[in-house]
């Protein structure tokens, strides 16, 4: 079963609990949430603040996307906000397998993502004690990008490596998915779809959101 994550990024913050209710109305599976400090990415986003907010407005599982240094320094404010998945960058955390444990010790799911210019098998060695690999498919910071080709290798090379582990993760897409890019990252072996601005800053965000759950849903 396929799982769409539609990311607040580019959601309208006014009327946030509205645009969530929106989307869980029409076909949400997951809320995602970009939190971003102007370090590791150059943009600067929300913390546990606002996912608590996004948390009450809705009954889905909250998904936090950790674009953050030092990200072990912020688990317990974001699991205690609520995330029910914690997803850091390989890039960034030197002891990934003590902080993956940590996720897991405080009662969330641990993901780990990778940037597009990240090889999947740097991950082979973490695979099996995590529940997520977010292969990134736009260079992090921004929402509205263009979503990066060989993203499509990644995610096979992903699959892949799940096979041969005989481990469980679930395979997460993020940057770049829209109507357009959505059926070659389903046919790549896809599990969970990120959609920040081909949802949110669609005309109907309904209609998107609907749409694109009908194009995931194999
Ligand atoms: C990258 C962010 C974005 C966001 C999705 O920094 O993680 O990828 O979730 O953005 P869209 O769907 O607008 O590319
Ligand atoms: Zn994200």
């Amino acid at each position: 079963m396929t799982i769409l994550a539609p990311s607040i990024l580019s959601a309208d913050f006014t009327n946030l609990a509205q645009q969530i209710k929106l989307v869980e109305l029409n076909g949400a599976d997951w809320i995602h949430c970009d939190i971003m400090d102007g370090h590791f990415v150059p943009n600067i986003t929300f913390g546990p603040i606002l996912v608590n907010a996004a948390k009450r407005s809705t009954k889905l599982p909250v998904d936090v996307h950790l674009m953050i240094e030092k990200p072990d320094n912020y688990l317990e404010d974001f699991i205690n906000a609520g995330a029910n998945y914690v997803t850091v960058h390989q890039e960034e955390v030197i002891h990934l397998n003590r902080t993956v444990t940590k996720i897991k010790e405080l009662g969330a799911k641990a993901g780990v993502a990778i940037n597009p210019a990240t090889p999947v098998d740097l991950l082979k060695d973490i695979a099996e004690y995590i529940d997520l690999v977010l292969v990134m498919s736009v260079n992090p910071g921004f929402g509205g990008q263009k979503f990066i080709g060989n993203s499509l290798k990644k995610i096979r090379e992903a699959v892949q490596l799940r096979d041969k582990l005989n481990a469980h993760f679930l395979i997460e897409v993020d940057g770049g998915v829209d109507k357009h890019t959505a059926s070659s990252i389903l046919d790549a072996g896809c599990d969970v779809f990120v959609a920040g601005s081909s949802i949110f800053k669609a005309d109907n965000i309904s209609a998107a959101t609907a749409e694109l759950k009908n194009l995931i849903t194999n």
